[in-house]
């Protein structure tokens, strides 16, 4: 079968309902048809000031929260990027071929460091994409479920990937991105012209997947919309309006067309009353799975290291492999 492979970060409290959207609905789906390998990218998490014990609670509260998704252990390898060692030293090998000029190009690091400068940014940021290409990489996945946000990197990772076979010899799947069109970027709910983001949006710009429902409902119902009353998808005249209707369309699995159709000559108000009643909803009941889920630290560390064993497997095959073909020695 073929293989896919994703990762969110462990940088926040909880996951929001961009990341639901823009790719853990598409993991969950992907599970069928591929061979699933899913993490929690801790090593990337700490390129930024950071606390070690919030990061630690942070990958179990991320953990449980892929599960309450609706990744299924059974079916897919669940792990934490630091407990397969292999990522770090893939990453060291692709940081050889990586030009300077070329890593500078990212535009997440550009503009993670619009605000302090680069000056201050940790060189671990700078090559953070390097690390995600070798996530990738390690399990020769097929595709790459992400937002649009990701699309840069998992480029940059096929450019590796080229260039290391050219060099070195056929080693590496080349990766494809997988970006579906329409969730592919959920917008700041005050701010409808920037993606929502747990770094960048205002707290009522985003719903977390871990919000109360009362107060995710609030946060739609105040949610920034446009002049003119007439509910329509037009996310160039109409962005705020045209955000609330895709994450209705995904919460619901209906059409837009089918929603504007139902919302017809009724007032912007009424619409997201009944938005915010059905993502209260939607996150109250996914909050308790998660609190369920952390309820049993015991059994999540079982699924971890159960995940951790079968990515390894992989990810040494590979790391081997190159290790061969870059000339080091085999180790007796
Ligand atoms: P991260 O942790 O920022 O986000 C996790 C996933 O959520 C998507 N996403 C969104 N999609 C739609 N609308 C939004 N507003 C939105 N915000 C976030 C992201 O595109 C992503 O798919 N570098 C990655 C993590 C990573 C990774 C990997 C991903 C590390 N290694 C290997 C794939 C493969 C990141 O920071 O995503």
């Amino acid at each position: 079968r073929p293989r896919v492979l994703s990762g969110a970060q462990p940088t926040a409290d909880s996951y929001h309902l961009g990341n639901y959207f823009g790719a853990f609905k598409q993991w969950v789906a992907l599970q069928d048809d591929f061979e699933a390998f899913y993490f929690i990218p801790d090593l990337h998490a700490i390129t930024i000031e950071y606390d070690p014990a919030a990061l630690r609670e942070r990958t179990y509260v991320a953990a449980a929260q892929l599960l309450a998704a609706g990744v299924d252990p059974e079916r897919s390898a669940v792990f934490v990027q630091s407990q397969v060692p292999e990522h770090a030293q893939l990453a060291w090998v692709l940081g050889g071929i990586t030009g300077f000029g070329e890593a500078s190009r990212m535009t997440q690091f550009k503009d993670k460091t619009t605000k302090g400068g680069s000056e201050s940014a940790s060189v671990g940021l700078f090559t953070y994409p390097i690390l995600m290409a070798a996530d990738i990489l390690l399990y020769q996945a097929d595709k790459v479920p992400v937002g649009e946000d990701q699309r840069q990197h998992v480029e940059l990772t096929r450019n590796l990937a080229q260039r290391f076979n050219h060099r070195f010899g056929e080693t590496f799947t080349v990766p494809e991105p997988y970006v579906l069109k329409a969730t592919a970027k959920i917008y700041d709910l005050q701010e409808p012209g920037a993606k929502m983001s747990k770094s960048q949006s205002s707290p009522n710009g985003v719903v977390d997947l871990l919000d109360d429902p009362k107060k995710a409902a609030k946060k739609i119902r105040s949610a920034v919309t446009d002049s003119g009353s007439e509910i329509r998808f037009d996310p160039v005249e109409k962005p705020g309006i045209s955000n609330l209707l895709l994450i209705f369309s995904a919460l619901t699995d209906r059409s837009i067309d089918d929603i504007v159709a139902e919302f017809d000559g009724q007032q912007y108000g009424h619409f997201k009353v009944a938005l915010g009643d059905l993502v209260a909803d939607f996150v109250g009941t996914f909050g308790e799975r998660t609190r369920e889920l952390l309820g049993d630290r015991a059994e999540l560390d079982r699924i971890l290291a159960h995940g951790a064993a079968q990515a390894r497997e992989v990810a040494a095959t590979t790391l081997a492999t190159v290790y061969d073909r870059s000339g080091f020695l085999p180790a007796k």
